[in-house]
């Protein structure tokens, strides 16, 4: 059962597209005061489990720590960063009461989770102005499955894009293209796309390419096309200010970009320099800025990653003045003779702290409007709706290019909503250990808000990769549907084939391509159906005290359970099984090694060039031979592995079009 408590004048921001009646009264749960903004106050028994948040840091159980939705171009994913990219606002109690709370306010909104007071939820923003939707229900999953059917289908990528994609910020020409290409193909590392980063445009310029380095852009489309692989193009949320550059006239001509209060448009800078914003939340700007996409679909693009668009502002002139002013005085200060050491010292701590903010400073928020509606609204109350709205306007264009195609779409910030239009990888994260394990425990959290299609930097985003950890990495990027190796430029070079005995990077992505039937038929199933692909292992084994407790394992579809290595130099680790499993280890020689074990705690050892899963009870999953590309899969041809006397239904479609099999219609296959 979902209810939903109107607090005074709420924005919509088309999250839910499910007709809800407004109650009147108050919620069961907690308490809610509407004095100072909006406090929503719960006391949580000791047992109870906070799930959702989407993608935000640490556990999957959210409690014992504070997080804020406020889409922020955040590139040190430490553990004391309180916001990331996206604002998930759905939480879900578990344990005596089950119910989930859906906040539905598009600026920044804060949950302590038993960080002030070990008991106390508390939820709270600025405005009043918000709807509250409380969901019923007998367990979190029962929750989950509701709030998702309030909220639309989760997006459908093309088959293609469940392939392995090569990404780096640097690759600038042709040739590093190709080479990127011939590498992975003379070493028989399967690939289906690579992603073109900022370098390919002409100075940063949405929509454009550089016709130096990239001459007959189309022919080169079809060229890579020709070997099986898609060149997915990055789009940034800026428009370079630039006279004679058509998208920055056309938008200035039809005043679709965002304003300041005096009518002006608002400058900020990024990557092309200074750039404006085009409204996205307008509908008529939203129109105009979609139908560029088809600028780059008419070369034969078939899908794009939307970035920058929390927006990230590196600084504003407003930002740069202030810190001209603070300078003047730093300066003044330092040529008084009076003036004593320790006070130039705290006046050069303040520059630095001033110079620090520049980016992303939340003063530069409040200095741009939008027009919804015919009315103006200023940025800071509707933030959090930016990147999903970019990628809504190429979602809706993408129905008037071409309507019964699926094109590949994944953006850096979202709010819920956005999960109908794209999925989202999950932003600059580094090389480092702690970040595989955060990978994996945001997936189900992300799955929880509608977030199927996602993935992280495989190897890391910043700071130099070691094989030891690509290869860990790798062991679970082969499960989630985006799966993508990118790194940041002037970091130590991660394409696999850069590292030694490049048959083991081989052997992993193999697995991903003789899983991928499977994963697939997963993806769709939990798609069509508002389900989870990811989950957490107590979402099916909720009696189960031991299953409450795992952070570092999760289910997949209905059939496996993964839990990566994510430790430097370990041998294997430790695992629990809710039930007797099935271990299976894809061994470097292309065999299947299968042992049963018991219920209960496990050592496993897991060599780094082996990828481990574990079949549940009863359950078996179709394996095809491997293939150098997704077109290539031979699903005509598949061997079973699991229980015996178990069956699989599999979902198979044409994979590109919107044209959905009937789930009844699944190809049951069944171990003999
Ligand atoms: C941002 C993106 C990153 C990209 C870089 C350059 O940092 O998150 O993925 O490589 O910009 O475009």
């Amino acid at each position: 059962m979902i209810q939903k408590y109107v607090y005074g004048n709420p924005f919509p921001t088309e999250a839910v597209i499910t007709e809800v009646p407004a109650e009147e009264g108050s919620p069961v749960y907690g308490s809610i005061t509407e004095k100072d903004g909006f406090c929503f106050t719960y006391i949580m028994d000791e047992q109870d489990i906070v799930y959702g948040l989407g993608e935000s840091n640490r556990g999957l159980n959210k409690r014992g720590y504070r997080y804020i939705s406020n889409c922020t171009d955040e590139p040190h994913h430490t553990e004391e960063k309180l916001s990331l990219y996206g604002a998930h606002n759905l939480i879900v109690i578990a344990g005596e009461k089950n119910f989930g709370l859906f906040f539905d306010y598009p600026s920044t909104i804060s949950f302590d989770i038993g960080y002030t007071k070990a008991d106390t939820l508390t939820v709270s923003c600025k405005e009043a102005d918000l709807n509250l939707f409380v969901i019923d229900g007998d367990s979190p999953y029962d929750i989950v499955k509701q709030f998702r059917r309030i909220i639309g289908r989760s997006y459908i990528p093309p088959k293609f894009a469940f392939g392995f994609g090569q990404s780096r910020w640097g690759y600038r020409t042709k040739e590093d293209f190709r080479e990127v290409v011939t590498e992975h193909r003379k070493n028989n590392i399967p690939l289906d796309m690579v992603y073109m980063d900022i370098d390919y445009m002409q100075d940063f310029k949405d929509f454009t390419w550089n016709e130096e380095t990239f001459p007959d852009f189309p022919e080169f489309v079809q060229e890579m096309k020709a070997q099986n692989i898609r060149l997915i193009p990055i789009i940034d949320a800026g428009v370079k200010v630039e006279k004679g550059y058509d998208i920055y006239d056309e938008g200035v001509k039809n005043r679709y970009f965002c304003q300041r209060e005096d009518g002006s448009d608002y400058v900020a800078a990024v990557w092309p320099g200074d750039t404006h914003f085009p409204d996205v939340l307008n509908k008529d700007a939203r129109t105009w800025f979609g139908d560029k996409y088809r600028i780059l679909t008419e070369q034969g693009i078939e899908g794009f990653w939307n970035d920058m668009n929390e927006p990230a502002i590196f600084y504003s002139k407003d930002g740069v003045e202030e810190i001209k002013e603070q300078m003047k005085e730093f300066l003044a200060q330092s040529d008084n003779a009076e003036a004593n050491s320790s006070h130039s010292d705290m006046s050069i701590l303040a520059l630095t702290e001033k110079m620090n903010k520049l980016s992303g400073n939340e003063k530069d928020y409040q200095r741009f409007y939008h027009m919804v509606g015919g009315k103006r609204i200023r940025h800071d109350k509707v933030h959090n709706l930016f990147g999903y709205h970019m990628t809504r306007a190429a979602g809706e264009a993408f129905e008037r290019i071409d309507p019964g195609k699926r094109f590949l779409m994944f953006s850096r910030s979202s709010y819920i909503g956005m999960h109908r239009y794209g999925g989202i990888w999950t932003g600059d994260n580094m090389s480092w250990w702690s970040h595989i394990l955060l990978n994996l425990k945001m997936l189900p959290s992300l799955n929880m808000c509608g977030f199927l299609y996602t993935g992280a930097d495989i190897g890391g985003f910043a700071s130099d990769a070691t094989r030891e950890l690509v290869l860990r990495w790798l062991a679970l990027g082969v499960f989630t549907p985006l799966m993508r190796n990118h790194s940041a430029d002037g970091t130590r070079r991660q394409e696999f084939y850069q590292f030694e005995d490049t048959e083991d990077f081989r052997h992993i992505i193999g697995v991903r391509y003789r899983l991928l039937p499977y994963l697939y038929s997963e993806y769709m199933k939990a798609a069509l159906q508002d389900d989870m692909y990811f989950k957490p292992l107590a979402f099916d084994y909720p009696k189960d005290p031991m299953a409450l407790q795992v952070e570092d394992q999760i289910l997949l579809g209905n059939e496996i359970m993964i839990a990566p290595v994510c430790t430097q130099n370990a041998k294997g680790r430790y695992v629990y099984l809710p039930e007797e499993m099935k271990f299976i280890k894809f061994l470097p020689d292309g065999t299947v090694s299968e042992e049963t074990l018991k219920k209960g705690h496990h050592y496993v050892e897991i060599a780094l060039n082996e990828v481990p899963l574990f079949i549940r009870s009863g359950k078996c999953i179709p394996l095809a031979g491997t293939a150098e590309y997704v077109d290539a899969i031979d699903s005509g041809h598949m061997t079973l592995i699991g229980y015996k006397g178990a069956e699989y239904a599999l979902y198979e479609d044409d994979g590109i079009s919107k044209k959905y099999a009937p789930l009844e219609q699944c190809r049951v296959l069944a171990i003999s």
